[in-house]
C-alpha cells in the first residue's frame, strides 16, 4: 500500500504556461514577444510551429478549467504573457487595459470553480520591445527595473486573488538555451550554426545575474508593498536535474556530479536562498567572465526573503568528470552528462523524449538535498513526461497513457519518501501539464499534457492520468485525525 506521508492541506493540480498554450497572439493589443519572433525565423528554429493559435486557450479557458474541476485540482499554475499586460514591457510604457481584464477573467473563472491561482510572472515570453530596446536580459540594470515595474502592476491588479506567485520559471533554461546553445528565443549563440549573432562564453552569465537581480526586486516589491495587505507567498521556479557519479569509485565523478549540480541549481538558488556570492567552483572555472554582485547589489539580494523553492522536477543523469580544461563556452562543469553509468546500468526508462528517462529514486534524493542545501519549503511546480512514442499515437492510444500514470505513481512515492524518512518540507505538486502543447523549439510533437489536445480541431480528450492523479494524491494522506495527535506530540 501507499506511504501516507502527504500532510493533509498537501496542494495539487496542474501547469501551464501563456505562450505554450493561449494562441490569441494579437489580440486585445498584446505587443509581440520573443518567442514569437523565434517562432517565425526562416529557416524555421522551431520544427516550423508557432504559437499563433496554440492551444486556443485565449478563447476555451472555461472550458479547459471545466476539466481541471473534473479532475479535482486544488490548484492550477498559469503564467502572465508580459506583452500582455504592457506591450511593449518597459516602466515608462503603456499598461493594456484588455490585458489585465483577460487575466481578471480567468483568474475569476478558477476561483468560481474553487480552484487556487498560482501564477507566474514570466514563463519566458520577453516582450520582443525590450529585446529591442536594449538587448532585453542582456542589460542588468534596465531590465530588472521593467521587470520590477511590471510585477508590481500584476500584484497590485491580481494580488487581491492570487496568493501564490512565481516570479521567473527556469531561468538556467532562460539563460543558457536562449544565450548559450541558442535553441530557444531569442537564439543567440556562438556554438550554434543556426544562429547569426551571441556570444556564448560570456551572455549567459551576464543573463543570469539579470534574473537574480529581478527576483529579488520583484520579491523586495511585494514584501514591502503588497504582503501585509495581501498576506500571499512567493517562489521561484528552478530547473536542475540530480547526478549521479558515472563511476561510483571515482572521486573526480563523484565531485563532477556535486559540480553539475552547483552550475545548474546553485547558480541560481546560492544568490537567491542562501544570500552569497556563486558557488565556488562556478568562480573558479569562469574567472572574470562570471559578472560579479556589488555591493549594492549583495544588499538588495540580502533584502528579498524568497517563501519557497519552487522545483522543475523531469529527470537525472549520470556525470563523468573531462580531464583537461573546460572550454569557454562550457556551461557545465567541465563534465560529461550520460544516461549509463560505467557498467551499463540505465538511469532509468526512456519516456518519449530521449533527454527525459523516469528517474523517481534519484528525485527523492534530489529533494533532499535541495531542501537540506537551501532550507525552503519545496513546492514541485512541474513534473511529468509524454509517453514512449506519443508523438505518433492516436487520440485513443494518447489517452491510455499507461507510462505517465506509474510515472506519477512512483515520482508521488519519492515525494512520500522525502517527507517521512528524510524530514523534508514538500508542500505542493503542480503535474506538467494541463494539455499537450507548444513544447518550445520542439514543436507540437512531444505531448506532455494528461489532456490531448487535437491540434487541428482543437478537441481536447481527458487521458487516464488527468482522472487517475486525485486518487493516487488521496490514497497518500494522512487521515486528519492521525496528522493532528502528531502534531500535538510534536508541540508537547
Ligand atoms: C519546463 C518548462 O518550464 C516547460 O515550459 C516545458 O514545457 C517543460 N519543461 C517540458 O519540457
Amino acid at each position: 500500500m501507499f506511504l501516507p506521508a502527504l500532510p493533509p492541506n498537501f496542494d495539487w493540480g496542474f501547469a501551464t504556461a501563456a505562450y505554450q498554450i493561449e494562441g490569441a497572439v494579437a489580440e486585445d493589443g498584446r505587443g509581440p514577444c520573443i518567442w514569437d519572433t523565434f517562432c517565425h525565423l526562416e529557416p524555421s528554429r522551431t520544427k516550423n510551429a508557432h504559437a499563433d493559435v496554440a492551444c486556443d486557450h485565449y478563447h476555451r479557458y472555461e472550458e479547459d478549467f471545466d476539466l481541471l474541476q473534473q479532475y479535482g485540482a486544488k490548484s492550477y499554475r498559469f503564467s502572465i504573457s508580459w506583452s500582455r499586460i504592457i506591450p511593449l514591457g518597459g516602466r515608462s510604457d503603456p499598461v493594456n487595459e484588455a490585458g489585465l481584464a483577460f487575466y481578471d477573467r480567468l483568474i475569476d473563472a478558477l476561483l468560481a470553480r474553487g480552484i487556487t491561482p498560482w501564477a507566474t510572472l514570466f514563463h519566458w515570453d520577453l516582450p520582443q520591445g525590450l529585446n529591442d530596446r536594449y538587448g532585453g536580459w542582456l542589460d542588468v540594470g534596465e531590465v530588472q527595473a521593467d521587470f520590477e515595474h511590471y510585477a508590481r502592476v500584476c500584484y497590485a491588479r491580481f494580488g487581491d486573488r492570487v496568493k501564490n506567485w512565481i516570479t521567473i520559471n527556469e531561468p538556467w533554461i532562460v539563460s543558457v538555451f536562449g544565450y548559450g546553445t541558442g535553441v530557444n528565443a531569442p537564439g543567440r549563440s556562438t556554438t550554434n550554426p543556426d544562429a547569426t549573432h551571441g556570444d556564448s562564453a560570456r551572455e549567459p552569465w551576464t543573463v543570469g545575474k539579470a534574473l537574480i537581480l529581478s527576483h529579488a526586486r520583484a520579491v523586495t516589491a511585494y514584501n514591502r508593498e503588497f504582503r501585509a495587505t495581501q498576506q500571499g507567498t512567493i517562489g521561484i521556479s528552478l530547473n536542475g536535474d540530480y547526478y549521479e557519479p558515472w563511476d561510483a569509485d571515482d572521486d573526480r565523478d563523484g565531485a563532477a556530479a556535486e559540480r553539475r549540480m552547483q552550475f545548474h541549481i546553485g547558480w541560481f538558488a546560492n544568490p537567491i536562498f542562501l544570500k552569497t556570492d556563486y558557488p565556488a567552483c562556478m568562480r573558479e572555472q569562469l574567472g572574470e567572465r562570471l559578472p560579479k554582485f556589488t555591493d549594492a547589489e549583495m544588499n538588495v539580494l540580502r533584502s528579498a526573503d524568497t517563501d519557497f523553492y519552487g522545483m522543475n522536477y523531469y529527470t537525472s543523469q549520470f556525470a563523468r568528470h573531462i580531464e583537461g580544461e573546460p572550454l569557454d563556452t562550457d556551461f557545465k562543469g567541465n563534465v560529461d552528462e550520460l544516461p549509463h553509468d560505467k557498467s551499463g546500468r540505465s538511469v532509468g526508462p526512456v519516456s518519449g523524449v530521449a533527454w527525459l528517462r523516469s528517474t523517481p529514486d534519484l528525485f527523492r534524493k534530489h529533494l533532499t538535498r535541495v531542501f537540506r542545501l537551501y532550507g525552503k519549503p519545496i513546492y514541485i511546480t512541474e513534473n511529468g513526461c509524454p509517453c514512449p512514442g506519443e508523438d505518433q499515437m492516436t487520440r485513443e492510444e494518447s489517452v491510455q497513457d499507461t507510462f505517465r500514470q506509474k510515472y506519477f505513481n512512483d515520482h508521488l512515492d519519492a515525494i512520500c519518501l522525502s517527507i517521512a524518512e528524510d524530514g523534508s518540507d514538500i508542500r505542493g505538486y503542480l503535474a506538467w501539464s494541463l494539455m499537450d502543447n507548444l513544447e518550445w523549439s520542439d514543436g507540437y510533437g512531444p505531448r506532455f499534457g494528461v489532456t490531448f489536445t487535437d491540434y487541428d480541431s482543437l478537441e481536447r480528450t481527458p487521458k487516464q492520468s488527468a482522472l487517475m492523479l486525485q486518487s493516487m494524491i488521496a490514497a497518500r494522506k494522512k487521515p486528519v485525525l492521525q496528522h493532528q495527535e502528531e502534531q500535538v506530540q510534536h508541540r508537547l
